[in-house]
């Protein structure tokens, strides 16, 4: 029996191809992995008449840990998100996206080491919204009115941002004791509490009293208002440690964070809850660029180096991201977003497998 059995979500659009060059790396390291494959998503609805079936489910539980790729998601209308009803599901609370420099990548910088803490299962993302012109959305303005808490214009559609204590605790103190475990020096919390009082305002409060809980760890706590934070990451992105964020700061954010580093093809992320795991790259499924062996898997890989990691196999989690360095630190068989960022075109480019044949040349 495997060391190890992981379930596999390859996803669509460029997912099935990066998590094909990714179980090749991984394999490449000697681990001993088993891949338990199973399928979410659009291209599944039919089949199962949900694109997450429960079998799915089931399978991150039995395991407890999983790597998937992108999953497209309808705009407007058709289903939720796949990808959100996953961390919903498995309550995994914690989505933690490390950003560091990879010398070679393009990136304006070269001297960044963030990582951004992003609380995965309320806020706006909790999916409690009122369709314009519903008796639901009508009634709820009436209620607003009634209260004196305000006036919603009678055609507005309603998404609520609910954050409670609880769900503040747990994403703080996850922040902290990440720190603590990775030699970190400094946790920053990200909010609006001056405008939104009542959600990002007790969001504050509750991460001020968890700081206060570790104020002997030698982690340094700070707060910072959103925008402000937007703003100095550009100016100094050298400033910033870990950064603990409610769900839709920390969604974008992370791409912010992405985008220094040298763009979504690098950047690397993990969900994580109290029984299960789930890595993925920060990035969605592209899908222009879906089965043209063009795309970076390189977020593909690193999340699985946090993923091998999170299994206990530092060793082959080590190897995995020195091959990443040099390889791109070589500049020479790298995939068309980095080559473009490095040189201005993306002549010279290699292909999504051939990239991943010289990462497994250099473990
Ligand atoms: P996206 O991240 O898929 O792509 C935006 C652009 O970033 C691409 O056009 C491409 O230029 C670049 N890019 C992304 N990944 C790359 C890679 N590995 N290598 C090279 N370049 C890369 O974002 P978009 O277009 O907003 O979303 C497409 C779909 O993905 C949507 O349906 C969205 O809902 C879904 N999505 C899924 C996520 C997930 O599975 N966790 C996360 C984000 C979006």
């Amino acid at each position: 029996m495997a060391k190890h059995t992981v379930t596999l979500i390859p996803g669509d659009g460029i997912g099935p191809e990066l998590t094909a060059a990714m179980t090749r790396v991984v394999e490449a390291t000697g681990v001993d992995i088993e891949w338990e494959t199973v399928e979410a998503g659009a291209d599944v609805v039919e089949k199962y008449g949900t694109p997450l079936p429960e079998s799915v489910l089931d399978s991150v539980r039995k395991n407890k840990v999983a790597i998937k790729g992108p999953i497209t998601t309808p705009v407007g209308g058709g289903f939720r998100s796949v990808n959100v009803a996953i961390r919903k599901e498995l309550d995994l609370y914690a989505c933690l996206r490390p950003a560091f420099s990879i010398p070679g990548s393009g990136a304006r910088y070269d001297d960044i080491d963030i990582v951004i803490v992003r609380e995965n299962t309320e806020d706006l993302y909790a999916g409690i919204e009122f369709e314009e012109g519903s008796e639901s959305a009508l009634e709820l303005i009436k209620f607003a009115a009634d209260r004196g808490a305000g006036i919603i214009r009678p055609d507005s559609g309603i998404s609520l941002k609910p954050i409670s204590i609880t769900g503040t605790e747990r994403i703080v103190r996850y922040a902290f004791d990440y720190a603590i475990a990775n030699g970190r020096k400094k946790v920053t919390a990200v909010h609006k509490a001056n405008i939104l009082k009542m959600s990002d305002g007790l969001f504050l409060k509750v991460a001020r009293q968890v700081a206060e809980e570790y104020k002997d760890s030698g982690i340094e706590f700070e707060d910072y208002i959103v925008d402000a934070t937007c703003m100095q990451l550009v100016l100094h992105p050298e400033w910033w440690d870990v950064l603990v964020l409610p769900n839709l700061y920390g969604d974008i954010i992370s791409d912010l964070s992405a985008g220094l580093i040298g763009g979504l093809g690098i950047a690397m992320g993990a969900n994580i809850g109290t029984d299960c795991a789930v890595f993925e790259p920060v990035h969605g499924s592209a899908p222009k660029y879906a089965g043209k062996d063009m795309a970076n898997p390189t977020a593909e890989i690193l999340s699985a180096m946090l993923m091998l990691k999170h299994l206990g196999e530092t060793d082959a989690a080590d190897r995995v991201l020195n091959a990443v360095r040099t390889v791109i630190g070589k500049g020479e068989k790298v995939t068309y977003d980095v080559r473009r960022s490095v040189t201005g075109s993306t002549d010279g480019a290699v292909g999504t497998q051939a990239y991943a044949d010289a990462l497994i040349a250099a473990l």
